[in-house]
């Protein structure tokens, strides 16, 4: 992990309220994916090529149409404003700084509209379909009408994950802020949490649906299988996430770092493919852009330095991940993330 990603961590851990710190870091059962998302992308050694001229190296990255400063990106998560009193608006600020795009989840704590007017650039809406899905598809156009550039629907999630350390799914977050988007769109009467919660039922058709409904590319977050990803393409989807959702959905997950290669090999030439889970320095992003990834998101960083430094430490953590990756791109041999040879990189010798 780079050095500024551990001293955000601490800071973020006193500056937190415990159980904001405990629902950020956990994971779900016994934490087995959660605590080996990072040790994964370190399973993979690098092959290095020399005597090229990488007095230059380029990072811009484009996805989707949105172009981008570097291949880091927010990935989605729920209430910023545990971390930060300008929440999500704080964080799309910061990221839109850094030339980062940020995906922002249905569970936002921020409305909608405010994170649009506040973000600086490109933006990307995260969907959970509720198990009122007129309410989702509402949600959808809104994002579309406030300048969404792609719907990210998360696909892992039929039901929250039981995180025993927070024990339970929900923390004390006040109704008013648990549905600051949903609220508007609940049907009078509706029991509000229950109508707001995930729908289990989500079948491979619900992505032409939500691409109709938005008017906007679907990015399908949360595969690990190479079969299931193309599954999705041949729905329609415009793209696939590479994630064990931080290790917070099933545990004993295989990690995102060896999920990859078989989801690219499957569809890699047709979509994008973005991963996510446990990249904390430009070596781990290397790996995952060598291994064919498009860009990869961060999470639990990104709140880390909300919480310790606001947008301007969003900002900074961005920037330094770029900075590492330009480096280790060079000593690679690479002036670009698609300069990268895959052959690179290969799976660890494993003497154990
Ligand atoms: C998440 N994640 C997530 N994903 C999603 O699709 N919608 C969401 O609302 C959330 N919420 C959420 C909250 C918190 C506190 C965390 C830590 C994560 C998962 C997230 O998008 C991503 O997959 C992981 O966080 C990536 O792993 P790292 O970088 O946190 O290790």
């Amino acid at each position: 992990m780079l050095a500024l990603l551990a001293d955000l961590r601490e800071r973020a851990r006193s500056a937190l309220r415990p159980d904001a710190w405990e629902y950020y870091e956990a994971g779900a059962g016994d934490e087995v994916t959660a605590g080996e998302a990072e040790a994964a992308w370190r399973d993979f050694r690098l092959r290095p090529r020399v005597l090229r001229d990488v007095s230059r190296v380029d990072l811009r990255t484009r996805a989707l149409g949105a172009d981008l400063a570097s291949p880091f990106a927010v990935a989605p998560m729920a209430f910023h404003a545990l971390a930060h009193p300008d929440g999500e608006c704080a964080t799309v600020r910061g990221a839109g700084d850094a030339g980062c795009l940020t995906v922002v989840s249905t569970r936002a704590s921020r409305p909608l509209e405010d994170v649009a007017a506040a973000a600086p650039g490109p933006w990307w809406f995260q969907a959970y379909v509720m198990r009122d899905r007129g309410l989702t598809e509402a949600l959808v156009q809104r994002a579309a009408a406030a300048g969404a550039g792609a719907v990210v629907l998360t696909v892992d999630t039929p039901h929250v994950g039981r995180k025993q350390r927070v024990g339970g799914v929900r923390i004390g977050i006040p109704d008013d802020e648990y549905l600051v988007n949903l609220a508007r769109h609940l049907v009078p009467g509706a029991v509000g949490r229950e109508a707001a919660e995930q729908d289990p039922s989500l079948t491979p058709d619900v992505i032409g649906r939500l691409a109709e409904v938005g008017g906007l590319p679907v990015v399908v977050k949360g595969v690990l299988r190479g079969d299931e990803a193309l599954r999705c393409v041949q729905a329609g989807a415009a793209g696939v996430v590479v994630s064990t959702h931080g290790g917070r959905q099933l545990d004993r997950a295989l990690p995102s770092a060896h999920a990859l290669a078989d989801v690219v090999a499957a569809v890699g030439d047709r979509v994008p493919v973005l991963v996510d889970g446990g990249v904390r320095s430009g070596t781990d992003a290397l790996v995952a852009l060598a291994l064919g990834a498009t860009a990869v998101l961060v999470g639990r960083p990104v709140l880390w330095a909300l919480a310790a430094g606001g947008a301007v430490a969003v900002t900074e953590v961005l920037e330094e991940l770029a900075a590492d990756l330009r480096h280790v791109l060079a000593l690679a041999g690479a002036t670009s993330p698609a300069d990268l040879d895959p052959a690179v990189v290969v799976p660890r010798r494993v003497d154990r």
